[in-house]
């Protein structure tokens, strides 16, 4: 996501205020993800121009650069319990929602509508989808890509 901002603005970024909370309930999992390290193999997917303009390799390593991390904040976060951060433009959740029984999903899913602002986006993972009154909540705006919109409060 950062590095996508980053090419879609340029140096126009910096008059963005761009912040991006990466947040699991594991802090094994957000600690990996913070140190921004890559192995060969999990960066092969990535086109050789973004490689090479936003990490820094060091022998079989490719680390994230400062510029790229500095827009992201890592934190611990329950999805099932801890209240949502609010006043978001986008959320991305991927292949954790289907993990979980329907009523916790619910409240996921509810957790990311109070998040968001109105009109602001939901992207999931492929096998998930919205269910119960979030259907109502959000209007999708690409099925296959699993894009939502908030188009509704709760209670209305
Ligand atoms: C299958 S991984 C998906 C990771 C990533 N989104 C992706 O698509 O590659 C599921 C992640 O959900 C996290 N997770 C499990 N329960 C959670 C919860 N209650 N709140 C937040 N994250 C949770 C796990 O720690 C794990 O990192």
């Amino acid at each position: 996501m950062a590095i996508l901002l980053l090419e879609m603005l340029g140096p126009k970024i910096d008059s963005w205020k761009v912040n991006i909370i990466a947040t699991d309930i594991d802090i094994k999992a957000l600690n990996r993800a913070e140190e921004g390290a890559f192995t060969l193999k999990q960066v092969e997917g990535i086109q050789p121009a973004l490689l090479k303009n936003y990490f820094v390799q060091e022998n079989n390593s490719f680390s994230v650069k400062p510029e790229v991390r500095q827009l992201v904040t890592f934190k611990v976060h329950n999805l099932a319990g801890d209240p949502p951060y609010q006043d978001l433009d986008l959320v991305i959740c991927r292949n954790v929602i289907i993990y979980f029984i329907s009523t916790l999903q619910s409240r996921m899913l509810t957790g990311f509508h109070e998040g968001l602002k109105k009109g602001g986006f939901l992207l999931l993972g492929k096998a998930e989808v919205l269910i119960g009154e979030m259907r109502r909540m959000f209007e999708c705006l690409d099925i296959k890509a699993k894009l939502y919109r908030k188009i509704a409060e709760c209670g209305m």
